[in-house]
């Protein structure tokens, strides 16, 4: 399997526009904001959802420029995301460092968060397309919806895997789905082909996301750069445990469900009863089913190397460990 550099290879230049772009937006009269925004954006990221677009948008044959303006947008508002979410969390280590609220504080991360939401609403009206307006306002408020919706079903054993995939729809696969369905309209493409569009950002990044809880109970901190555990110890019900809840006997059970009902515990004891029933292969395999959701919709789109590269990113978001 090819590595993200080389999969990203056709739009690596276009990756470097964005680049460019942030930090030419981040510019503000108020050091704090510069100081807090470039702290978590020079650390790094996959730039997955900018690649997405950029990917897309070429593969159909786009050739202005607003890709690059777009994909930034959408990068803002994942970094948004993260700031406000990791506050929420209660989480100390992102992208290999201390969290933004770890290092300033709570009330700059989101303040700084809120600053790179409203940015991001400046650069979509400089695009000037009602459409991608429509989208991103769209995807910006149903990721509100996801995080308000998972807040409400912290520590509630009862959580099942269609509450779960509520969540990972609005919280996560909304803003890949966005993001790829902008680029087939900047690309004023047929509508067949922004469905199928729209279709691999919404597998994709809902295996991304499945990945993503099966790594907190089963990866390495070094690489995900996350603590792990981060989701039992603030009582988050994700796939792996509502599978492991559902095949446990009645005493693994009992223990699972007190460690959601306070939030942690012993959580090398819950990972082991994770690994033990079969929930990380279980998940696994799920997220390989959105994978292949979303390669089947890229298979749609004409054949060139960003579609390959749409393709093997798929596979990519399944056996990533970081
Ligand atoms: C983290 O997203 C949040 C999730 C949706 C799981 P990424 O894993 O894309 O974060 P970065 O941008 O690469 O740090
Ligand atoms: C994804 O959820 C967060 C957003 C989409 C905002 P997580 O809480 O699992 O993400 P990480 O693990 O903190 O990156
Ligand atoms: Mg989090
Ligand atoms: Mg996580």
């Amino acid at each position: 399997m090819r590595s993200l550099t080389e999969i990203l290879a056709p739009v690596a230049e276009d990756l470097r526009s964005v680049d460019g772009e942030i930090r030419a937006r981040l510019s503000s009269d108020v050091p704090l904001i510069g100081t807090v925004a470039d702290y978590i954006i020079a650390a790094g990221g996959k730039r997955l959802r900018p690649a997405v677009l950029l990917l897309i948008a070429r593969a159909l044959g786009y050739r202005g420029s607003a890709h690059v303006l777009l994909a930034t947008v959408v990068e803002f508002i994942h970094t948004a995301t993260l700031l406000h979410d990791d506050v929420v969390d209660e989480s100390e280590l992102r992208r290999g460092r201390a969290t933004s609220n770890a290092r300033f504080g709570n009330a700059a991360s989101v303040l700084v968060g809120d600053f790179l939401y409203s940015r991001s609403f400046q650069m979509m009206v400089e695009a000037g397309e009602m459409r991608v307006m429509q989208i991103l306002a769209d995807a910006t408020n149903r990721i509100a919806e996801g995080e308000v919706l998972q807040l409400m079903a912290v520590h509630d054993p009862s959580v099942n895997e269609h509450r779960y995939l509520e969540v990972v729809g609005r919280k996560t696969a909304a803003l890949f789905e966005a993001a790829a369905r902008i680029a087939a309209v900047i690309a004023r493409t047929s509508p067949e082909l922004e469905e199928a569009s729209s279709h691999y950002g919404a597998g994709l990044g809902t295996a991304f996301q499945m990945i993503d809880d099966v790594l907190d109970y089963s990866g390495h901190a070094e690489d995900i750069g996350k603590r792990l555990g981060d989701d039992l110890r603030e009582g988050k019900v994700t796939l792996p445990l509502i599978h492991a809840m559902h095949c446990a006997d009645a005493d693994q059970r009992r223990r699972i469900e007190r460690a959601i009902r306070e939030g942690g515990g012993d959580f090398s004891e819950i990972a082991r009863i994770v690994q033990d029933n079969g929930s990380i292969a279980y998940v696994r395999r799920r997220a390989r089913d959105e994978s292949a959701r979303a390669a089947a919709a890229a298979e749609q789109l004409p054949p060139s190397a960003f579609r390959d590269s749409l393709l093997d990113l798929s596979a990519f978001g399944m056996h990533r460990d970081r």
